[in-house]
């Protein structure tokens, strides 16, 4: 089994992917933008075969991938910018699996609504729009509340909720580098994730989780610790319109083998809308929660499902799990944390994961990575438990940053 595998170094979780395939008994052939000296252990030990090379470089990927000199029997990405790279390398070498053309249904927010949208599916009322003039007429047919996103955005970057025209014309300044936007109708809801480990299209493994708040809200006040929870009761009635219209996008998009990642909201009303869909892996962290909800490794089961169409792992969901994203009060470098002690003494068994940065540690830009300063992962039988020891993470421990 030679498999082809994009960016098997970064971001960081592509590195357990990479084992996975290796677990499996593939013989992985790398191509990244990472030095050979750059690889960790881990990485090196799982790959049978690896080539530098700019991922942005077309060209220069085919050739370095027949430099390789094996015929592949998959090529893989789990990385959002090279979704569509790793189909158009499917049809060159011949490969069976999503073409170019499905990847870019997962990409192109525009026409994977449209095809959503084709299939009968619920999605927010949209245009694409690539001047202000388009915009302005987008957002008098759709009317306010509008949100404004780049067509191939992530990390919720250069999306605005707009709630009148006098507001667009500020947003459509700040926006005045993006080429293309999509502009949508603004759907008040809660919002929730939709995930799969598909084989042939259809789920070996799903998991529900829950943004509080929603990620734009999270994005656009630092004082907030966004917390995501996978939930352990995924056939309680509130998810049913979830899954179903889970199970449906994947065929309206022509799904292969693989991880999605879709994001989709409910109104009060109990309403399920279309948000977006990945033909990858979630980031943040959510595959450790997804593992963690069922003391399962889903980086191998994937390698398996992509290898040989096939599951193994079994799914108890013994727990929700909870990730709490933390910011720190000031700028620099972190100068001290309160609160982390009390909280592991009283806590600390339900913790299944600490990374919180330490003082002497710079900051990072909450704004370019949702993990911000550090997280902490907690899980529980009972969700009420999971969502009260989570909130204590959020204002009880404190993180200040100085100098
Ligand atoms: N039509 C909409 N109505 C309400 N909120 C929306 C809408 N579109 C986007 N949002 C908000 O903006 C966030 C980011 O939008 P979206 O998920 O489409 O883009 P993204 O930047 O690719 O996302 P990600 O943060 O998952 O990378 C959503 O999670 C949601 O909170
Ligand atoms: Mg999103």
């Amino acid at each position: 089994m030679n498999v082809l595998f994009l960016a098997p170094n970064y971001p960081p979780e592509m590195q357990d992917f990479t084992r996975g395939l290796a677990e499996v008994g593939a013989d992985v052939c790398g191509l990244g933008d990472s030095g050979m000296d750059g690889l960790p252990p881990k990485v090196r030990r799982s790959l049978a075969a690896y080539r530098q090379v700019s991922l942005f470089d077309r060209a220069a990927v085919v050739e370095a991938a027949r430099s390789f000199g094996v015929r592949f029997d998959r090529i893989e990405c789990l990385w959002e910018p090279f979704i569509e790279l790793a189909g158009h390398l499917r049809e060159v070498f011949g490969i069976p699996g999503m073409n170019e053309d499905v990847c870019r249904g997962f990409r192109d927010k525009e026409l994977m609504k449209r095809r959503v949208e084709a299939a009968g599916l619920r999605v927010p009322h949209h245009a694409r729009a690539r001047s202000a003039a388009e915009v302005q007429e987008a957002a008098e047919r759709i009317s306010y509340p509008i949100i404004i996103k780049p067509i191939a955005g992530a990390g919720s970057a250069d999306t605005y909720r707009v709630d009148n025209a006098a507001q667009l014309e500020s947003v459509l300044q700040r926006t005045a580098h993006v080429e293309e936007v999509s502009v949508e109708e603004f759907v008040d809801g809660e919002e929730f994730t939709f995930d799969t480990i598909s084989i042939e299209g259809r789920p070996a493994f799903f998991n529900i989780a829950q943004y509080h708040p929603r990620p734009l809200q999270a994005r656009s006040n630092e004082w907030i610790s966004p917390i995501v929870t996978v939930q352990r009761d995924v056939w309680n009635p509130k998810f049913r319109g979830g899954i179903e219209l889970g199970l449906k996008v994947l065929d309206a998009l022509g799904m292969g083998t693989g991880f999605t990642h879709m994001e989709w909201y409910r109104k009060a009303n109990g309403e399920v809308i279309f948000g977006e869909i990945g033909g990858r892996s979630p980031g943040g962290h959510l595959v450790d929660q997804m593992n963690f909800s069922s003391d399962i490794d889903l980086f191998r089961e994937w390698a398996r499902a992509v290898c040989w169409r096939r599951f193994d792992a079994e799914v108890s969901r013994r727990y929700n799990v909870a990730i709490v994203f933390k910011r720190a009060l000031g700028q620099g470098r972190i100068t001290r944390i309160e609160g982390l002690d009390e909280y592991m003494r009283r806590y600390g068994r339900h913790v299944c994961a600490e990374a919180l940065l330490r003082p002497g540690q710079r900051r990072r830009d909450w704004l370019q990575t949702l993990v911000s300063d550090g997280f902490l992962c907690v899980r529980h039988p009972d969700l009420d438990e999971t969502m009260r020891m989570a909130n204590l993470v959020a204002t009880d421990i404190r993180m200040y940053a100085g100098g």
